[in-house]
């Protein structure tokens, strides 16, 4: 079964395909010095780097101590392209540590945008992990680990599960939403390094403290969506609100899904409403990566709301560099778009990736200490 490097100038889980599965857990920490912070990334690294990787896993040698792991993937445990991706939060810079004076550049709260309904208990944390792989139990096993190890240092704030459709991921095609339509279409390709480095990392020579060089930005906004409504809605209306066809994913009197077209020039160009979701978040004018982000979304199910609709939506999330020209003036473009009848976001926030940890010696968020 797939294994994906843990080790690297940038962590997995943000150029990484995506996996079927996804956990979102955000935390606060609850340690007072800055070397138990410190202890807890050495922990988390360490977790990671062995959970990631396929085990035999450890006999308990005393039958009164807790096992050493929960058992739930048997004893020979294969990681089925597990990824743990570690963030941080604003509030983890303000003078608690002293680590102030070497906060990412961009890194701020998430403010509230006008079709918000930003509730508290689903916003914010010190620390988030994104854990990916091809399987819930996998997700589980990891979760259940890394709460444990990390339970001395950080509590759960908030926690929301995501999948993406098993047979867009084994086909390698574009993995399908909620509202049935291929979201990720417009993504910049990842094996163009320098376009990567353009849009998604930290490089060195920007305002960012030096620590900052190999990570990179994430907003994760949870949005619901309401399905009873747009299931009542003509397919013309639903295509026109996104600027593409629902089943090929092309865009609207284009054939395949990935034409692109050229709003200005092109004669198809009339056809993608101004309004559409394509057009706004994407203009494509001055260039073709206006909005300088990378989409990794999954779709979550949580049961009904206190109404007794479904409660189902998408975990948004973004890769960028730069949080301005990333989410926030793509967000900024997209407030009052036709979708925002049948989506209400309520809550995420904004986190700084950490730079991926080089080798073995190292361990995650060593430049900040
Ligand atoms: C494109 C869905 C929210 C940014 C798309 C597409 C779909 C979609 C179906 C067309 C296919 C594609 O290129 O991936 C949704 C849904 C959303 C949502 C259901 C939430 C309810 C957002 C947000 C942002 C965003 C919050 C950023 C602030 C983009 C961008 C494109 C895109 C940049 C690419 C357009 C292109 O290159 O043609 N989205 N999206 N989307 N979306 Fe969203």
């Amino acid at each position: 079964d797939k294994t994906i490097a843990f080790e690297g100038l940038h962590q997995a889980g943000v150029l990484t395909p995506e996996q079927k599965n996804a956990t979102f857990i955000a935390f606060n920490v609850t340690v007072d010095t800055i070397d138990k912070l410190q202890s807890l990334f050495k922990i988390l690294t360490k977790r990671i780097a062995y959970l990631t990787q396929a085990q035999t896993s450890p006999k308990t040698a005393n039958d009164r101590m807790p096992p050493a792991e929960s058992g739930i993937l048997g004893t020979h445990i294969q990681p089925d392209s597990l990824t743990v991706t570690v963030s941080l939060g604003h509030r983890l810079f303000d003078n608690r540590f002293g680590l102030d004076k070497i906060k990412p550049y961009h890194l701020v709260e998430m403010t509230s945008f006008p079709n918000d309904r930003l509730e508290k208990e689903w916003c914010g944390g010190d620390i988030t992990l994104q854990i990916c792989a091809n399987s819930q139990e996998s997700v589980i096993y990891a979760v259940r680990d890394l709460l444990r190890h990390s339970a001395p240092f950080m509590f759960p704030l908030w926690k929301i599960d995501g999948f993406l459709p098993s047979r867009d991921i084994d086909n390698h095609s574009t993995p399908i939403n909620l509202f049935g339509f291929k979201d990720g279409t417009g993504n910049a390709p990842t094996n163009d390094k320098q376009l990567m480095d353009e849009l998604i990392w930290v490089t060195t020579g920007s305002k960012e403290p030096n620590w900052c060089t190999g990570g990179s930005y994430q907003a994760i906004r949870l949005i619901r969506f309401n399905l009873e409504f747009w299931d009542r809605t003509p397919l013309e209306d639903q295509e026109n609100d996104f600027g593409r066809h629902k089943n090929s994913g092309a865009p609207i009197g284009m054939k395949q899904e990935h034409d692109d077209p050229e709003f200005d020039k092109d004669p198809h160009g009339d056809r993608i409403l101004f309004d559409s979701h394509m057009r706004r978040a994407e203009p494509r004018n001055p260039e073709r990566y206006t909005a300088k982000l990378r989409r990794r979304s999954y779709s979550y199910s949580l049961g009904l709301t206190s109404n007794g609709l479904l409660d189902m939506g998408l975990i948004f999330v973004s890769y960028q560099k730069n949080l301005k020209t990333g989410f926030i003036d793509t967000q900024k473009r997209l407030n009052g778009e036709p979708l925002e009848r049948y989506i209400k976001p309520f809550g995420g926030g904004y986190y700084f990736v950490l730079p991926g940890v080089k080798n073995a010696q190292e361990y995650l968020a060593q430049g900040m200490f």
